[in-house]
């Protein structure tokens, strides 16, 4: 290629998403696939979310709203800031975008807890910035080797909130003493993706800090506990002039009119959000139950997720499991190679998944 693409691109390694269940069908012919690969909701979209949708669909021929006036502002109120402090985006995905490009330039330092979510590296290589990759201890973000990792050339550091994949989270008080330390020219971005399904109250959200420290931004997203990740819509809060900064990046709109609809709407199915949240802890509950009775080390979690060890390589028994019809995320890519993700489904679902388990493992000893 003749085209001069800056080496810091051609190094990105590309995002690998979780199997597509449409892929499945159209491989093994598939059609009844339960997928627990990408830690989507399983119990659909909100009820309330859908019968919203049903009211833009005639003004589609109209740009949305822009930027999105009646979701800024009830997401304003829920966290008690201002209009000014919340950035929409398609996808908490967007505003890791919108971050990197506002934050970084080529040479600049990112701290990345590893593993964590790929799309961390991918931000700052996209921007010519260097990944810093502090490991994980016992699964958990080590912040005080993450702090120990500045430098003069670090402009900012992901908290992932719980962390995807592991599931661990950080404490308020350790969250609160790890900004103490870093310096006041890098932002922190703690990202909450699964911040709904937390259990431990030693949790702090980012936002508790940002009063008093404008480095803090804390991402949320609405494809998790929500159930609208087709929809694709995240959001930041911020200290207004970073917010400023980023709206100067942002696409015009980019959180399209039947998103901004639905995220209102969803926002207030209490119901929905209650439901979904006790189908995650049941489904996990029950889950460790049943891995623990098959020897099977399975990683506590506060998100709609867990890491399982099968003590073998992961990848063959994902292989071996599709063909079940079961799609799960094998942990290779994240370095933990007899590992895999699941995220939790519906009672029916999980069932399906311990039996496709203990056909493929049985297969395994049994050739
Ligand atoms: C930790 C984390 N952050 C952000 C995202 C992106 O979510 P979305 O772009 O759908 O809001 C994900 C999605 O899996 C995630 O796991």
């Amino acid at each position: 290629m003749k085209l001069r693409i800056p080496e810091y691109i051609k190094e990105i390694a590309p995002y690998v998403p979780g199997k597509p269940i449409e892929a499945l069908a159209r491989e093994y012919g598939i059609t009844d696939t339960v997928k627990l690969a990408s830690n989507e909701n399983p119990m659909g979209p909100s009820p309330k979310a859908l019968a919203a949708l049903q009211h833009v669909m005639a003004d589609l021929h109209r740009y949305p709203d822009e930027p999105p006036y009646v979701l800024t502002r009830r997401l304003a109120e829920k966290f008690q800031v201002a209009d000014n402090q919340v950035v929409l985006g398609n996808g908490s995905d967007e505003l890791l975008e919108m971050l990197g490009r506002c934050l970084l330039q080529p040479g600049d330092e990112v701290i990345i807890p590893h593993p964590s979510f790929l799309m961390y590296t991918i931000v700052a290589r996209s921007a010519g910035a260097v990944p810093v990759m502090v490991p994980l201890k016992h699964m958990t973000l080590d912040l005080d080797a993450m702090a120990a990792s500045v430098t003069p050339r670090t402009r900012l550091i992901f908290v992932c909130n719980p962390n995807n994949p592991t599931g661990t989270v950080v404490s308020g008080p350790a969250l609160a003493a790890f900004l103490a330390k870093v310096p006041e020219q890098v932002a922190v971005v703690v990202d909450e993706a699964y911040f709904e399904f937390v259990r431990d109250d030693t949790c702090r959200s980012g936002m508790t800090y940002l009063a008093d420290d404008p480095r803090v931004v804390t991402l949320r997203t609405f494809s998790k506990a929500y159930g609208l990740a087709g929809l694709r819509v995240g959001y930041g809060v911020m200290a207004a002039p970073l917010a400023d900064m980023l709206h100067r990046v942002r696409m015009p709109f980019n959180v399209n009119a039947p998103a901004q609809a639905a995220a209102v709407a969803a926002l207030d199915d209490h119901e929905f959000l209650a439901r979904t949240i006790a189908n995650t802890h049941q489904g996990l509950d029950f889950l460790y139950a049943q891995l623990n009775r098959r020897g099977l080390q399975a990683f506590p979690s506060q998100g709609n997720f867990f890491l399982i060890d099968l003590g073998r390589p992961a990848d063959q028994v994902y292989e071996a499991m599709l063909r079940h019809g079961v799609i799960v995320r094998p942990m290779n890519g994240y370095g933990y190679p007899n590992t895999i993700r699941l995220t939790v489904g519906l009672p029916e679902e999980n069932q399906r998944f311990l039996i496709a388990l203990d056909a493929v493992l049985a297969g395994e000893s049994a050739s």
